[in-house]
């Protein structure tokens, strides 16, 4: 049998066929635009989503035997905010998970209902890209709108629910809509009531490798599939990488250098952290996980490269970089704001410490480099809750610099593991959908029986010793600058 995992991304959708012998049979891949409206504001068309989406699976199975595919899921970016009217028409665009607009409904949740009341009932405070603030944001700026909205759904979901007509979602991604009673596994009536929404608004929560429903004859129809095909939950991207690394159990760890930058802690159970600014989820492995996101990361390097030196050739640009541990440029990674862990929509991303002799090699190490700082950032969180981190997967686009993850495992002190198939979401979609079909006993089974490491970057003591004065001076410069952006 044949399995589709579909990563909903943030600039394009990756399409992954699995067979059942957790074997990749096909990827693909299909971009769709990303709209800033506004300086930072981040909307996508969902309509976009679902015709890149189709066509992509019609390309992804062309020269295979269509009547064996049995599932699909996803792995979608998070927190996007969308909303349908009693006609399923999209009310507006999709407001994604790097939108920076809603300081005030942001602060009014943390500051005026309180962030002990909101993490008492969610068990995570509000960040600006996190789904409720949104909702609150719309009631406020746009009431026609909100008074149309008879469906709210999250990115991945709107796929389902197109495929299927299941309105449904998944726990994981559902964490990130600051809705959630996280512990509970259900819907929080305390935020419900805040947002002015009710649970009839809401999809159905589903653990993420629960079957949804089946392909609508239509959808079939015009795949080409059978309609037996079953859609599963699927998972936020994050937990959907995750399962694609094998970060699933108790402790384990995986970094990802995607659009966005996330440090991951699969946990067998809760975990109630005390000043909330490392998320704290459900996992789609039916347990829990931790998580800090930074917004821009490899991002930041496809800025610096193909806005700033107008070059597609990163390799080319990095090739010359060879000091590590002694560059003295630094930059902070904030080009959309950050999240983890300052919570800040109005940071800036900045330069700091060039001098007449600073070279253009110089500054795109910076940019690696202060990406990895920033992660390091949220290790620092975890390894401040007592966590012992000394190993992690690794994988996203920027995993495929060999020198940016030798940075990454030196400023992190990290011993970092590269799966063979670095795919995370769209495999971690596959997986969950093979588990859904009952290909496999559990998420965790498939881990063990899909995920290999190909190879290891070890730290080097006297690289991660230069790293650890870098670092040290890198966290200074954001509290210094926080009141002049
Ligand atoms: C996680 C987050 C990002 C998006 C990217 O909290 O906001 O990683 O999921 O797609």
């Amino acid at each position: 049998m044949y399995y589709i995992g579909i990563d909903l991304g943030t600039s394009a959708v990756k399409l992954l066929l699995m067979d059942s012998a957790g074997t990749i049979r096909n990827i693909i891949s299909r971009e769709y635009p990303l709209h800033f409206p506004h300086p930072g504001w981040s909307e996508q068309d969902p309509s976009d989503w679902y015709r890149e989406s189709l066509e992509g699976m019609k390309i992804l199975t062309k020269d295979i035997d269509r009547s064996e595919i049995a599932g699909i899921s996803f792995g979608g970016q998070m927190h996007g905010l969308v909303i349908l009217d009693d006609k399923d028409q999209v009310i507006r665009p999709a407001i994604l998970w790097n939108d920076g607009r809603t300081q005030e409904e942001t602060d009014y949740l943390n500051h005026t209902v309180g962030e002990t009341k909101i993490a008492s009932w969610t068990a995570n405070i509000a960040f600006a890209g996190f789904t409720a603030p949104k909702i609150l944001w719309v009631r406020k700026n746009e009431p026609d709108n909100f008074r149309r909205i008879c469906k709210i759904m999250l990115p991945k979901d709107y796929l389902a629910y197109m495929l299927s007509g299941s309105f449904c979602t998944d726990l994981s991604d559902a964490s990130g809509m600051l809705l959630v009673d996280v512990k509970n596994r259900r819907w929080s009536p305390e935020m419900l009531e805040i947002c002015g929404i009710t649970e009839s608004q809401l999809p159905k929560l589903y653990e993420s490798y629960e079957p949804v429903g089946t392909l609508k004859p239509s959808v079939a129809e015009e795949l080409g599939f059978p309609r037996t095909v079953k859609i599963i939950a699927g998972a936020g991207d994050n937990a959907a990488s995750a399962v694609g690394t094998g970060t699933v159990g108790n402790e384990r760890c995986n970094l990802s250098l995607g659009t966005s930058g996330t440090l991951f802690i699969s946990s067998s159970s809760f975990v109630d952290t005390p000043n909330h600014a490392l998320h704290s989820f459900c996992h789609a492995d039916g347990h829990y996980h931790l998580m800090g996101c930074m917004l821009s990361a490899a991002s930041c390097n496809k800025w610096w490269n193909e806005e700033i030196l107008n070059t597609k050739d990163y390799a080319g640009e990095q090739a010359s970089i060879s000091r590590l541990g002694e560059n003295n440029v630094f930059y902070l990674p904030y080009l959309m704001g950050e999240r983890s862990p300052h919570n800040d929509p109005s940071c800036k991303a900045a330069f700091i410490g060039m001098r007449m002799d600073t070279t253009r090699a110089e500054m795109t190490q910076a940019v690696l480099e202060g990406v990895a700082f920033g992660l390091r950032d949220s290790l620092e969180i975890a390894r401040s809750l007592g966590l012992h981190i000394t190993r992690s997967m690794i994988v996203g686009g920027g995993s495929k610099s060999k020198l940016w993850m030798n940075i990454c495992a030196n400023v992190m002190n990290l011993t970092l593991d590269v799966p063979a198939i670095q795919e995370g979401p769209s495999l971690g979609g596959a997986m969950l959908a093979a588990v859904g079909c009952g290909e496999f006993a559990s998420v965790e089974d498939a881990a063990d029986r899909i995920i290999h490491v190909t190879d290891t970057i070890e730290p080097d003591p006297v690289l991660t010793e230069k790293y650890e004065e870098k670092y040290n001076r890198f966290r200074k410069f954001y509290p210094a600058l926080k009141g002049l952006f």
